[in-house]
C-alpha cells in the first residue's frame, strides 16, 4: 500500500466505502480507454496542424495565463472528445478540464473525472516527444483510478487505488511499475519544473540552484504527468514542482503512489495560483529529501 506523511492528501489506502475492487478496476479500465482515445486523436492531429505553414500555427495556438503558456486548438479537442465520451457513457459523473474548467463539487459520493487533455502543451508544439493525455477518476478529493498516455511514446501508465500500477507499450506487453531502491540523496535523480508566471520562476531558478549540489543531477521532462509516471517506472527517482494544477497530478500521482512512491500533495482542487509544492518521491530517499526541502525553504509555497 502507499506510504504518506502528514501533508499528503491524496493516496490513503484502498477503502471499500469509497469504492469497492471491483469499482476501482472498472474506473481504472474507463480512465484508460479514454486517455488512449485522446491520445491517438492527438497524435493523428499533430501533423495536421504543426507540419504545415507557420501562419496555420499562429492560427492553432492561444496564450492563457501569461503569453509562454499555450493552448492549441489539439488541447480543446482532445478535452472536448473526453468529455463527449463521458457524457454519453457516464452521464451521472461530471468534469474538471485543464481547458473547459468545472468543479470537484462537494458531494463526497460523485465522481469526478480530472482531465489535462495535453500535459507537456509546449513539448507538443515544439515536436519534443514528451507529451501526454492525463485522466483521473476522482471521490471525495482523492484519486481512485488514472491513466497517463505518453502519446509520442505509445506507453499507457494507469493505476487503481490498491491495485498496484502498470504500464503497456506500443508492442503491448505490460510491466508493474516499482520505484527505484536508491537511498541516498547524493545519488538521486530529480525531474522538477516550472510554472509560467516570471516572479514564481526566478523563486524556482534560485531554489534549484540551492538543490542541485545535494542530488545527483536534475531533470526538466515539460510534462508534470510524465514525471510523476517516470517516478513510478524507476526512470528517475523524484520529481517536485511547486504551482501545479490538480489535473496534472490526479492520474500521475496515484500512478507513482501505487509504484511505491511517497506524496506530498496540497487538497485536491488546490490551483496553480497559490504555487503549493507538489513531491514524488522513491521511499527509500523521500525523509531525507522532504528534510532537504524544509531546511533549504523548498516546502514552502511560492504564490503568483
Ligand atoms: C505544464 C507541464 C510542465 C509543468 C507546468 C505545467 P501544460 O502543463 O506539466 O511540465 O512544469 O507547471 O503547467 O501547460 O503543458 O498542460
Ligand atoms: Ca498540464
Amino acid at each position: 500500500m502507499p506510504e504518506t506523511n502528514s501533508r499528503m492528501t491524496v493516496t490513503a489506502s484502498a477503502d471499500p466505502a469509497v469504492a469497492t475492487p471491483a469499482e476501482v478496476a472498472d474506473l481504472r479500465r474507463a480512465a484508460v480507454a479514454l486517455a488512449r482515445t485522446a491520445a491517438d486523436h492527438v497524435r493523428a492531429r499533430r501533423p495536421e496542424v504543426f507540419a504545415t505553414a507557420t501562419g496555420a500555427q499562429r492560427d492553432a495556438v492561444q496564450s492563457k495565463s501569461t503569453p509562454t503558456d499555450p493552448v492549441t486548438i489539439v488541447d480543446t479537442e482532445s478535452e472536448e472528445l473526453i468529455r463527449a465520451l463521458l457524457s454519453r457513457s457516464r452521464p451521472a459523473d461530471s468534469v474538471l478540464g485543464e481547458e473547459g474548467g468545472g468543479t470537484l463539487g462537494a458531494d463526497p459520493d460523485a465522481t469526478v473525472w480530472v482531465v489535462d487533455p495535453i500535459d507537456g502543451t509546449v513539448n507538443f508544439m515544439y515536436g519534443i516527444p514528451a507529451y501526454a493525455v492525463s485522466v483521473a477518476a476522482m471521490r471525495d478529493g482523492r484519486s481512485l483510478a488514472g491513466a497517463v498516455v505518453d502519446v509520442a511514446g505509445g506507453v499507457t501508465y494507469s493505476a487503481g487505488l490498491g491495485a498496484g500500477a502498470t504500464a503497456t507499450g506500443p508492442d503491448g506487453v505490460t510491466v508493474t511499475l516499482r520505484c527505484t531502491d536508491v537511498r541516498s540523496i547524493e545519488m538521486t535523480l530529480l525531474a522538477t519544473g516550472f510554472g509560467y508566471g516570471a516572479a514564481r520562476r526566478a523563486r524556482q531558478g534560485r531554489l534549484i540552484a540551492e538543490v542541485l549540489p545535494h542530488v545527483r543531477d536534475i531533470r526538466r521532462i515539460g510534462s508534470a504527468a510524465l514525471d510523476l509516471c517516470m517516478v513510478a517506472a524507476g526512470r528517475v527517482d523524484a520529481h517536485y514542482e511547486h504551482g501545479l494544477n490538480t489535473w496534472d497530478w490526479a492520474a500521475g500521482g496515484l500512478i507513482a503512489a501505487e509504484a511505491g512512491a511517497r506524496l506530498v500533495l496540497p487538497p485536491a482542487g488546490t490551483v496553480a495560483r497559490t504555487g503549493e509544492l507538489v513531491v514524488a518521491a522513491a521511499p527509500g530517499i523521500a525523509d531525507q529529501l522532504i528534510d532537504l526541502f524544509d531546511r533549504l525553504g523548498v516546502s514552502d509555497p511560492i504564490p503568483d
